[in-house]
């Protein structure tokens, strides 16, 4: 596995938490096998890396993108945490938000063409610092090809903020130049929860967790 100083890491070895030391909806007990990433962590992680994009973004209007769905918790807190910045500096820029959805068009693995769908005109990018809010990189294949759709566009600066991030053993080198600021570089297991879903399930969980098998079957597509 890829490691990294710049992010936290969960090691293969990590055992997460009992379920009985948190909260969680009791319609998913049984769903689950462990607390993998603890809500207040991811929190906590993100109030930095707020700071982080401050410093390296914040000299010029942003435009924060957010891929739906799986990004939309991890979208919403890291803005409140950069509006709080904002507001108590002596420095601020604006900053304006969108919102985008990504269909993969994958009759063959190897196409890796996709297609955005809502949000702006991808025009509105031109000059701009473009703050890309993902939930997760696996394969890495569609934030490839949305870069690549970006670049056409000519923004200042292009972004991928992305948590948690699978870096896999097969992770290209080229993906990581472009992944600059990273919450948690985690396992190749799959992980629920905080807008990360198993068949739209557990989105509507906070922590992130490791799904059960009684989960999996139970809302197998
Ligand atoms: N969880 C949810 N969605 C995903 C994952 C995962 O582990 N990997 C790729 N998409
Ligand atoms: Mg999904």
């Amino acid at each position: 596995m890829a490691t990294s100083s710049s992010c936290v890491v969960i090691s293969d070895e990590e055992q997460g938490y009992d379920l009985d030391l948190f909260c969680i909806p009791k319609h998913y007990a049984a769903d689950l096998e462990r607390v993998y990433i603890p809500h207040g962590l991811i929190l906590d992680r993100t109030e930095r890396l707020a700071r982080e994009i401050m410093k390296e973004m914040g000299g010029h209007h942003i435009v924060a993108l957010c891929v739906l769905k799986g990004g939309y918790k991890f979208f919403a807190d890291l803005l409140d945490y950069i509006k709080a910045l904002n507001r108590n500096s002596d420095r601020s820029i604006p900053m304006t938000v969108d919102f985008i959805r990504l269909k993969s068009y994958c009759n063959d693995q190897s196409t890796g063409e996709i297609k955005v769908i809502g949000g702006d005109d991808l025009s509105t990018l031109t000059g701009k610092n473009v703050l890309i809010v993902e939930d997760i990189i696996d394969t890495g294949k569609t934030m490839k090809t949305l870069l690549q759709l970006l670049k056409q566009y000519n923004p200042k600066m292009v972004k991928v903020f992305n948590a948690p991030v699978f870096m896999k053993e097969t992770h290209p080198f080229s993906l990581f130049l472009c992944v600059s600021v990273v919450g948690f570089e985690v396992p190749d297991k799959f992980v629920v929860g905080y807008a990360l879903d198993y068949n739209e399930y557990f989105r509507d969980l906070n922590h992130i967790c490791v799904i059960s098998e009684t989960g999996k079957e139970k809302y197998k597509a």
